[in-house]
């Protein structure tokens, strides 16, 4: 899939962020190594710290649907180009360091950069 596809896909998730405090929306398309995309969404909460990203709202419902294997995430949101907050760019270390993010204030302006660019020695466990 084009990244300006997955782009478009995210942008397209945005409108159903729950986002009654910051009223920023953030949507994210994950695409798996086999094709599929899963979509994301910020959802707030009262207690702040509770709030989940658009980005890890996607892993994770990507993973609970037995996926592991990623290639690219695609963020949009309403308020220009938004990059992984630091939680997001930890979480999806676990999984794929060489994950491609694609970013932008509109289809048509992408940047694309890879997670290690994000999270130059990110920290992880030897799995066992
Ligand atoms: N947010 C995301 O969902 N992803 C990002 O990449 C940046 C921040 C959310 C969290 C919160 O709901 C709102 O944007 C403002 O921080």
């Amino acid at each position: 899939m084009e990244y300006k596809e997955l782009y478009r896909l995210a942008d397209k998730a945005k409108k159903n962020a729950y986002v009654p405090f910051s009223h920023f929306q953030v949507g994210a398309a994950l695409l798996t190594a086999d094709g599929q995309v899963f979509t994301g969404v910020n959802i707030e909460n009262s207690s702040f710290g509770a709030t989940i990203c658009a980005e890890r709202t996607a892993f994770v419902k990507a993973i609970s649907e037995g996926q592991l294997r990623f290639t690219a995430i695609a963020v949009a949101s309403s308020g220009g180009e938004a990059l992984p907050c630091g939680i997001c760019r930890q979480f999806m270390y676990e999984f794929c360091p060489n994950l491609d993010v694609i970013t932008g204030e509109d289809e048509n302006s992408l940047r694309m950069r890879t997670l290690e660019q994000l999270l130059p020695e990110g920290f992880r466990l030897e799995k066992e």
